[in-house]
């Protein structure tokens, strides 16, 4: 029932509703605050698709509002990899709208990014988008130190791939940082 679609300038609303969840915002590169910077970022996710560099969209079900956002970057032409990232809004979390939008950009990115292997990787205080990666399939591969910075703090990070050829179904939801 949920199924992505293009970001609409008409979303920006939508957007900062998202964004003014702290939870989202503290790990977030960049947080529009204002209409003006919410359309902002909505062109860029539209023009960083139009470049083939990066594939962002609102997560939906049906015509209802925006759920959430996932993307997949290109990260490697050269050997066809991409990074995946996704957030839901605080409202529509666990009812399945991540998992479901990881699901859905994999099979949008192998079939039509022709991209092989996909990445991702979460804080290991985050066991929810570890759960997430594993139900949509991406295995487990072990843990990078410091890998990612919000603000002045460091994270280690539980990695995460899924391959073209990979079926879903076969991976232990085994948090990564047990
Ligand atoms: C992580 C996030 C994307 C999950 O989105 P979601 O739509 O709630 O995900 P889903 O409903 O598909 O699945 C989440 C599962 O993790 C579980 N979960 C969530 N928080 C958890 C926690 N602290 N400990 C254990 N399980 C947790 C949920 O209960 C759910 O499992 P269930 O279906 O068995 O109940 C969302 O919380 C979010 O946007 N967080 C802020 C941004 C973020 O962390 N993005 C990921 C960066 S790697």
């Amino acid at each position: 029932m949920y199924r992505l679609r293009k970001w609409e300038p008409g979303d920006a609303d939508r957007l900062l509703e998202a964004f003014a969840d702290p939870e989202l915002a503290w790990q977030s590169p960049s947080v529009p605050t204002t209409p003006e910077q919410a359309r902002e970022w909505i062109v860029r996710t539209r023009v960083l698709a139009e470049q083939g560099r990066a594939f962002g969209f609102a997560v939906v079900a049906g015509d209802g509002p925006v759920l959430g956002h996932v993307q997949v970057d290109v990260t490697s032409r050269v050997f066809d990899t991409g990074w995946v990232s996704y957030w839901t809004l605080a409202e529509a979390r666990g009812r399945g709208v991540a998992t479901a939008a990881a699901l859905l950009v994999s099979e949008y990115a192998f079939a039509e990014v022709e991209l092989f292997r996909l990445e991702l990787g979460h804080r290991l205080n985050n066991p929810g988008s570890c759960l997430v990666a594993c139900r949509a399939g991406f295995r487990p591969e072990g843990i990078q130190r410091a890998k990612l910075r919000y603000g002045d703090e460091r994270f280690d990070t539980g990695e995460h791939a899924r391959l073209a050829t990979d079926p879903v179904e076969g991976v232990a939801a085994r948090p990564c940082a047990s």
